[in-house]
């Protein structure tokens, strides 16, 4: 049996991972995340994963990679970016490919959108992420439109759970993560991305509903909330 594995939904894009020792940010989008209901310094990584250098997305984590020591998962030129800014142990990895860390395998997927430092230096391409923890198969795709290709990443990689933008206007909008769903066929969907701010305020109830009239199950996670897989 797989030992326990719980995400809990900070806000926003923002998630934490907690399995066995390890305990993984994603996006650490904490200061200034009107959504958020936690501190970053309550936050103590083994591991930070960035799907892009946007701000809502690198968030604190130069900070609590500096504080915490965790080691810093991102795309090459993010990652650069990061040692550039002080971080110790900052790992560049390129789209399609996967690694084996200590807390399991991470594979970078393309994400249609962009990736620039708060500074507007340009960092190459944004990325989604496949992880592979404790059995458990979970896509992060980070910003992104619809693409086709999410067919294939279903079709190759049976996911326990997708986490998906859904709040349009930077990202996919409902309809499009809908599809998106049928693309990838997961276990469950949780929606991300959405009322943070005006621009990409939507009704998650309604992304439920349209997942769950195709046959899926969407679950929604308030800022705070966990989700277990058991
Ligand atoms: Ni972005
Ligand atoms: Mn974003």
């Amino acid at each position: 049996m797989p030992s326990d594995l719980t995400l809990t939904f900070i806000g926003h894009s923002a998630w934490r991972i907690v399995h066995g020792d390890h305990d993984i940010l994603i996006d650490p989008f904490v200061t200034g995340n009107p959504s958020a209901t936690i501190k970053a310094e309550d936050l103590h990584p083994t591991h930070i994963i960035l799907t892009h250098g946007h701000g809502d997305h690198l968030g604190d984590a130069i900070d609590i990679a500096k504080r915490s020591g965790a080691e810093v998962i991102s795309t090459f030129e993010l990652a650069n970016y990061l040692e550039e800014e002080g971080v110790e142990k900052s790992v560049g990895m390129g789209i399609g490919g996967a690694h084996e860390f200590a807390f399991g395998r991470l594979k970078f997927t393309i994400a249609h959108h962009s990736s620039s430092a708060p500074d507007g230096r340009y960092l190459g391409n944004p990325a989604g992420v496949i992880l592979t923890i404790g059995g458990r198969n979970i896509y992060h795709a980070g910003d992104t439109a619809l693409f086709l290709d999410m067919k294939l990443i279903g079709e190759r990689t049976p996911l326990d759970l997708a986490l998906l933008p859904i709040g349009d206007f930077f990202t996919m909008g409902i309809d499009d993560a809908v599809t998106a769903v049928e693309f990838l066929s997961p276990k469950v969907v949780i929606p991300m991305h959405y009322n943070t701010f005006p621009p990409i305020a939507v009704d998650p109830q309604e992304f439920r509903a349209k997942v769950e009239a195709n046959g899926g199950t969407a679950m929604i996670l308030e800022p705070g909330e966990s989700y277990s897989l058991a």
